[in-house]
């Protein structure tokens, strides 16, 4: 979500005429859009806004914050960075022109519903791959997460904005869309009441967008018509990210995730049912309050059942502001530590022996960047996310790779000769 908002706010900026600087030395205005899932982003950006500040000592620089951490907070960044011009918050990140044109500027407010900006000028990645966003915010209240507060209220983009984006895509050639929302699965036409399941199938009918993904899903909610809808629709990755962040229904009630582990073995069991080759990822948090080693090895034991596909693992972090951050951090950062490294260990060794069973077939990638390593090879992606080093290619393009050899965290291979 981040990168899609700093995409947008340069998008604005340029067909405001400005031009992008290559670091912070050369600018002469810096924007820091921040994340504040963890602490360790907040920390970073004092350390980035004291830098900025030893430049701004020397010559003239506009230093503006915007996101998460400058949503929630603004008066500590007021009285640690006072030389901070502007700041934005989560909603108003679209409001960064006019306050170009202020010397100090500031602005928090949240919206109920989706706010429209132009989609034509966003400075996308690349011209392939596009995000899309559907949705904003969180009314989930997880108790370790500052999302719903960093964000607010969730907010449904109307179906008829969508698919014009998707349209404009679709015309500029672009190969594969991500639909992008804290909880994709909670989306509702504020026009329609279409749910996710029938707009990926109106999607996926009318447009000619080969590669469609989702992210992030969200257990207690995903409806199983999706994965019905992919069987249907081969476009729509069989790929879902879907967190189910620890094993122990002891954990999971503490953190109000809304459903056992029982349960989402089940919905997980259902999906492989429906999409027999689907590739599931999911989010893990370690160290929550109160997390014995029993607890923990109800997370080990889901990852080994479940053999995810990629995993995204991390130390519970408490954050101010939350219901878990009234609960005492007690498990020992060590202990963290070692779970974590347990988990990820695990989890390499998972990869290795899926990705070995790729060794000797064909699959589709869509091919992204050179391989800064090597020039002669492109790197991919299959419908997974895995990544491929491809010998040769051009990036941007869909080829049929022979897949020769794994690690992993990706996979080699040559293009098919037909
Ligand atoms: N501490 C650790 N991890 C967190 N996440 C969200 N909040 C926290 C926190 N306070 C993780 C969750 C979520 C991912 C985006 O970040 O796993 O799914
Ligand atoms: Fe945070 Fe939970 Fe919402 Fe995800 S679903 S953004 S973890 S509150």
């Amino acid at each position: 979500m981040n990168v899609n908002d700093s995409e947008k706010m340069a998008g604005i900026l340029i067909s405001e005429g400005y031009k992008p600087a290559d670091d912070e030395n050369s600018a002469d205005i810096v924007i820091v859009n921040t994340c504040s899932v963890r602490e360790k982003a907040k920390e970073k950006l004092f350390s980035f806004l004291g830098k900025l500040n030893g430049i701004k000592e020397k010559r003239e620089l506009k230093i503006i914050v915007t996101g998460c951490v400058s949503q929630l907070l603004k008066d500590k960044i007021r009285k640690r960075a006072p030389y901070v011009d502007i700041m934005l918050g989560t909603n108003s990140y679209f409001k960064i022109k006019d306050a170009l044109k202020k010397t100090k500027f500031s602005d928090f407010q949240f919206y109920k519903n989706w706010i429209e900006i132009p989609f034509e000028p966003i400075l996308r990645k690349n011209d392939f791959s596009a995000y899309v966003s559907i949705m904003e915010g969180c009314d989930s209240f997880c108790t370790y997460c500052v999302v719903p507060f960093s964000r607010g209220r969730e907010k449904f983009r109307p179906s008829s904005s969508i698919l014009k984006e998707i349209r404009f895509l679709e015309e500029q050639e672009f190969k594969e869309v991500q639909l992008l929302g804290q909880n994709v699965d909670s989306y509702r036409d504020p026009e329609t009441g279409m749910d996710l399941a029938s707009l990926l199938e109106k999607i996926a009918k009318s447009s000619s967008i080969q590669w469609i993904r989702f992210l992030t899903s969200h257990p207690a909610k995903f409806s199983i018509r999706i994965a019905e809808i992919m069987a249907k629709y081969p476009k729509i990755l069989h790929s879902i990210h879907i967190p189910f962040q620890a094993g122990s229904n002891k954990i999971l009630e503490l953190m109000n995730r809304g459903y056992s582990i029982e349960k989402y073995l089940d919905l997980v069991n259902k999906i492989k049912e429906i999409v027999p080759d689907i590739a599931l990822s999911t989010d893990v948090i370690v160290g929550f309050p109160g997390e014995t080693d029993k607890d923990f090895q109800y997370t080990v034991d889901v990852l080994k059942e479940i053999e995810f596909e990629n995993m995204f693992s991390f130390k519970y972090s408490p954050r101010p502001g939350t219901k878990a951050y009234l609960l005492e951090d007690n498990v020992p950062d060590e202990v963290k530590t070692e779970r974590l490294i347990y988990i990820q260990n695990l989890q390499k060794e998972i990869q290795l022996k899926n990705n070995l069973k790729r060794v000797g077939k064909v699959m589709k990638v869509l091919t992204e960047n050179i391989n800064k390593k090597n020039p002669n090879e492109t790197v991919g992606r299959i419908y997974t996310g895995r990544i491929v080093n491809v010998k040769g290619g051009k990036v941007g393009e869909f080829y049929d790779i022979l897949i020769e050899e794994a690690g992993p965290h990706n996979l080699k291979g040559s293009i098919k000769e037909d």
